[in-house]
């Protein structure tokens, strides 16, 4: 396990389609190993594999609480999304800038586990719109992609000023 150098808004991989997992192997599994680790060191509550520079459809989550268990998310999909919540929002991939971000209430996401087991999870609130952000990452979307023009504009030029050493 390693902690792996988080990838930041410019670089194409995060705008890559990432590719379906064929089967979950120890390949894998390392590489989960290095996203949950990485996210602990990040302090984020989820992390997505092109996040660290792998075009693979695997992230992981953790919303720190103590009644949702940190999870896995292999090829995930989502099933189910009703509802609508609109909260502040942020990525380890573009820090510093956060914007409210409309997204589902509710959501089913399912997939496969660590072990290649399928999970499906249901959840609202902030893990809902953690797993609907991580899953936008393996389609090479960002939060800043579901913001109105005016704001993706304001939040870019704001980018582009930033030292880069604070970044
Ligand atoms: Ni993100």
């Amino acid at each position: 396990m390693s902690v792996r150098e988080v990838r930041f808004l410019g670089d194409p991989v995060l705008r890559e389609m990432c590719g379906e997992v064929d089967a979950v192997d120890d390949d894998v599994r390392a590489l989960v190993d290095d996203l949950l680790e990485t996210m602990y060191a990040e302090d984020g509550i989820g992390l997505a594999a092109p996040q660290i520079g792998v075009s693979s459809r695997v992230f992981v989550y953790d919303v720190r609480d103590d009644e949702i268990e940190p999870g896995v998310m292999v090829n995930p999909r989502i099933v189910e999304a009703t509802g609508k919540q609109k909260e502040l929002e942020g990525c380890l991939s573009i820090p510093g800038l956060d914007e409210i971000v409309e997204r589902s209430g509710h959501v089913v996401v399912e997939g496969l586990d660590r072990d290649g087991e399928p999970v499906r999870i249901e959840a609202e609130g902030l893990l809902s719109r953690c797993l609907q952000h991580e899953k936008d990452h393996l389609d090479g979307v960002l939060f800043i992609d579901r913001v109105s023009p005016l704001k993706r504009r304001m939040l870019l030029k704001k980018w582009s000023k930033m030292d880069e050493s604070k970044r």
